[in-house]
């Protein structure tokens, strides 16, 4: 997820709990290969150790593909995984993304020149079931057809970006699909999961092999352990000590090179479900450095303490 996945979100959701695979920030390959390649590479950034990941890569270029493949590959990841889902307007207007939905050509030239360039790495492709109007199976089948390791589905047309509820019965469509034509592509359900549980019951009601989880870490960084408590349920100490350790592994990762709005915009994580948390909030919303919110966690702490 863009400017959520990256490395310092992975580390710490890996200390809570982490899922079978990860998947990095979408990251352009013509950005990979012009002079602002500085602007996108740190989407790519990874620990030694990290794996399974998978980087996820955009564009319209099949010579790029190629190229971005063979240096994903040559970085040491796990996979490569096309977004063809992608709904946001600046993108689509340059038809990328979910809007090559529309051109199946060129999206099989796109696979193809991933494939050659990752050099036996698994290829993949995340969508939707349609972009203006829903055509799940045609679609579906078209991609199912060229060969790709795995199909994540997104249960909405792009046009609906996250409105409505995702429709897991078309997801379900795949999965016959996917039988039906005897194809070896692990299919992955993605849309409004949030816990463990529904991630079995989707798989036990529509047939999937796995559940992509997204904005459902936001509810609980240890969704991925089912032995562990959730954050709502933690204290309020301990939701703190996870906002400091978020904090400290962004400096030391990153230090002068994000912004530090991206750190920002998940404190709500961990400053939720407690008295007075919507006022830490605002604190937090407040502060322009890292320095800063580790000084509003502080006193929040020492004040809390005094308090008890
Ligand atoms: C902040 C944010 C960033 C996202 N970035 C990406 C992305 O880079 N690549 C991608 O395939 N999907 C991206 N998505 C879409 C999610 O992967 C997922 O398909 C969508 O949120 C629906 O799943 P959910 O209900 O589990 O959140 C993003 C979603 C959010 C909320």
């Amino acid at each position: 997820m863009e400017d959520v996945t990256d490395v310092v979100f992975r580390s710490l959701v890996r200390e809570c709990g982490a899922p079978d695979v990860f998947f990095s920030e979408f990251t352009s390959t013509d950005g990979m290969f012009s002079p602002g390649e500085h602007k996108v590479v740190h989407r790519l950034e990874r620990r030694p150790d990290e794996s399974p990941l998978v980087a996820q890569i955009w564009g319209r270029n099949p010579e790029n593909y190629f190229k971005a493949s063979q240096k994903l590959a040559s970085l040491g990841f796990d996979g490569i995984d096309i977004n063809m889902g992608c709904p946001v307007e600046k993108i689509i207007r340059s038809g990328n993304c979910s809007a090559l939905i529309e051109e199946p050509d060129l999206a099989a030239e796109l696979i193809a020149a991933a494939k050659e360039g990752a050099a036996g790495l698994p290829v993949s492709v995340k969508t939707r079931i349609g972009f203006k109007v829903q055509k799940t199976e045609e679609w579906a089948g078209f991609l199912l057809e060229q060969g790709i390791a795995a199909l994540t589905v997104h249960g909405r047309i792009a046009k609906h970006l996250s409105k409505y509820s995702a429709k897991w019965e078309e997801i379900g469509k795949v999965v016959a699909l996917r039988d039906s034509l005897k194809v070896n592509t692990t299919i992955i359900g993605n849309g409004d999961v949030l816990t463990l549980e529904e991630i079995n019951e989707k798989h036990q009601e529509y047939g999937v092999d796995g559940v992509m989880i997204g904005r459902g870490i936001f509810e609980n960084l240890f969704l991925f352990d089912p032995d562990k408590t959730p954050l709502r349920e933690r204290s309020i100490d301990e939701k703190l000590s996870l906002l400091m350790r978020h904090v400290e592994l962004f400096e030391e990762f990153w230090k002068e090179r994000k912004p530090y709005r991206v750190l920002k915009k998940f404190f709500k994580i961990y400053a939720t479900h407690f008295a007075g948390a919507s006022d830490l909030r605002m604190k937090l919303v407040e502060t322009e450095t890292s320095d800063d919110a580790r000084v509003v966690i502080e006193e929040w702490k020492t004040s809390m303490n005094a308090y008890e």
